[in-house]
């Protein structure tokens, strides 16, 4: 009898869903930069690891939240992308929605809600602080601090760039996150 299954792609090939194409996407744009590592705000290998890291938490978030995957994936993945292309944090939310949209736009087959939906999120993202009434801008910032809590000085990065205050909302989200993966309270920080 002939397997209904099909192999997984691998990223290559033409049989793409329009989320996985973002992702190569943003990988591309990683994996091209021309503005060397001492030119960055971080390096091409932190950038890689967080939009990949991101995007697998913000999926497995959306699967705990009733959200879609997809969105999510795609939302996490791009969250960054203004970083990604100009090496640098500066309004890196606001300028990074408009990135992403062209981007969608390009790959085309988004609905209008879902691009809106998605340049949001990347827009606030950066606004730990504030909790937003759209859930998968709230999975976006809840999948950046938590993915950046499982780097080794993490901490004390967020200690030395950040208002303790702000520090304080980013130390909820994580311990936030933290149970709802039902994973032990501490460490906080890896
Ligand atoms: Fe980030």
């Amino acid at each position: 009898m002939k397997s209904k299954l099909k192999d997984f792609h691998h990223y290559k090939g033409s049989g793409l869903t329009r989320f996985e194409k973002v992702e190569k996407k943003v990988i591309e744009h990683i994996l091209s930069t021309k503005i060397p590592d001492q030119n960055r705000e971080d390096s091409q290998t932190f950038e890689f690891l967080h939009a990949s890291g991101c995007m697998q938490v913000g999926k497995i978030l959306a699967q705990k939240r009733n959200l879609d995957v997809n969105l999510a994936g795609t939302a996490c993945v791009l969250h960054d992308i203004f970083v990604i292309i100009n090496g640098t944090y500066k309004n890196h939310g606001i300028e990074g929605a408009a990135i992403a949209e062209k981007i969608l736009r390009e790959i085309g087959g988004f609905p209008e809600e879902e691009i809106r939906i998605i340049t949001q999120a990347v827009a606030h993202h950066s606004e730990k602080e504030v909790k937003s009434n759209d859930p998968y801008t709230e999975l976006v910032k809840d999948a950046d601090v938590f993915e950046n809590s499982l780097y080794k000085n993490a901490e004390g990065f967020y200690r030395i760039h950040k208002p303790p205050h702000i520090f304080q909302k980013y130390v909820k989200r994580i311990i936030k996150v933290r149970n709802e993966l039902n994973l032990p309270e501490k460490p906080i920080f890896q």
